[in-house]
């Protein structure tokens, strides 16, 4: 009899999530089934949209994510034992017991990990994963950047804006990176080549934003939302392309994540509120912006291309790649809250 440890949804997240609102259980699983197989965890991802996509998840449920597992005991002919697979849909657990079958949205549940060649199998959940599809369709799909174009790439020392830059470079675009510490620009400019970097935190933001675009902007890759958002928005030249892949910035925040916010009005001394419609639509009329927004899974079909051409790139030296790594089952929480606060660089990955 195997016991699994999972961690189960108890309590609706306000705010930055708290330890309480998530329970670790352990739970005996039964014996596999034919057409099933047995994996173990051995990577496990922590990401953004687990924060986003949790008030949708039912109270009770095991907590969503992927993982790298290990198959160790199989009835089915798909998932031999022995192989390593990514557990997409598995959740926070360290056992599942899975048919491999894909979900009824037609999400894939389970993958073999393509040979990865001598690169570490926790990739698998970074650059040569979802985040890298993600970067690597939602960039170039949506974009279509040309040579000598400027890029603005927000988030951009994560898992997938650190990789939609050097991507970018690669095209070769003028890339200015978006994060929040100066550690974190040293990285993007010294050794992933972007060609300028500013911290959002910084009060002279817009100032800088101008002085680091005299060109304008001609493809914004968008992994945060809000104010920063709508400042790029509104350097972006004729015919520009903006690729929405995230909002970070409101996903622990209620109204900032619908795009409302709060005024102080000076005359008759009240808060009152206001949606940001109106922030970014001169400038997408007046510039004839392509403003899209994706989910990475639109480009199911392609999956192992974004997977193979990232590996390709890393194998030549022209893709870079970082990772976080938390070690223990146990501190699942504590890495995912350090992630959703800035803690990575570069993937945030859990080592059972
Ligand atoms: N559309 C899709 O299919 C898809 C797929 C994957 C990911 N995404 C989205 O892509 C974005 C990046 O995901 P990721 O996996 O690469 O995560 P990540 O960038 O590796 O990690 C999250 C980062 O967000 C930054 N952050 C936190 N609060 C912020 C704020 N208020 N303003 C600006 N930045 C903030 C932090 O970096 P700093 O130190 O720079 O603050 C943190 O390190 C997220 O919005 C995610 O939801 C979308």
């Amino acid at each position: 009899m195997v016991k699994a440890r999972k961690y189960v949804f108890q309590k609706q997240f306000e705010g930055l999530p708290k330890e309480t609102d998530l329970k670790l259980v352990e739970e005996e699983l039964p014996p596999i089934k034919d057409g099933e197989f047995l994996a173990e965890a051995v990577f496990l991802s922590v990401d953004p949209y687990m924060r986003a996509y949790a008030p949708q998840l039912p109270l009770g449920s095991t907590f969503i994510g992927s993982q790298v597992a290990k198959v160790i005991e199989s009835k089915n002919s798909s998932f031999p034992v022995g192989q390593y697979i990514v557990g997409n849909s598995f959740g926070w657990r360290t056992h599942t017991i899975s048919d491999g079958k894909p979900t009824q949205a037609g999400q894939l549940t389970a993958w073999l990990i393509p040979d990865p060649e001598g690169l570490p199998l926790s990739y698998s959940l970074g650059v040569l994963g979802m985040p890298g599809n993600t970067a690597y369709f939602g960039f170039l799909e949506i974009c279509r950047p040309k040579s000598g174009e400027t890029v603005v790439v927000t988030g951009a020392a994560g898992a997938v804006g650190s990789i939609v830059g050097q991507i970018a470079k690669i095209k070769g675009c003028t890339v200015i990176g978006i994060a929040g510490s100066e550690e974190k620009g040293k990285w993007l400019v010294d050794e992933l080549k972007f060609d300028r970097f500013i911290n959002y935190k910084d009060k002279d933001f817009e100032k800088k934003l101008k002085a680091a675009t005299p060109k304008g902007v001609d493809c914004y890759f968008d992994n945060v939302g809000g104010e920063i958002s709508t400042q790029i928005i509104n350097r972006m030249n004729k015919f520009g392309r903006i690729s929405v892949c995230g909002s970070i910035s409101g996903y622990n925040d209620k109204e900032k994540a619908r795009g409302m916010r709060f005024w102080w009005h000076p005359v008759q001394n009240y808060y009152f509120f206001t949606f940001l419609a109106g922030a970014v639509q001169f400038a997408v009329v007046s510039q004839q912006l392509k403003m899209e927004g994706f989910i990475v899974h639109r480009w199911l079909d392609r999956w192992f291309e974004g997977i193979k051409q990232n590996k390709q790139w890393i194998k030549e030296g022209k893709l870079k790649y970082r990772e976080s790594v938390t070690e223990g089952f146990d501190n699942m929480f504590k890495a995912f809250v350090d992630m959703l606060q800035g803690g990575n660089t570069g993937k945030a990955i859990v080592k059972v």
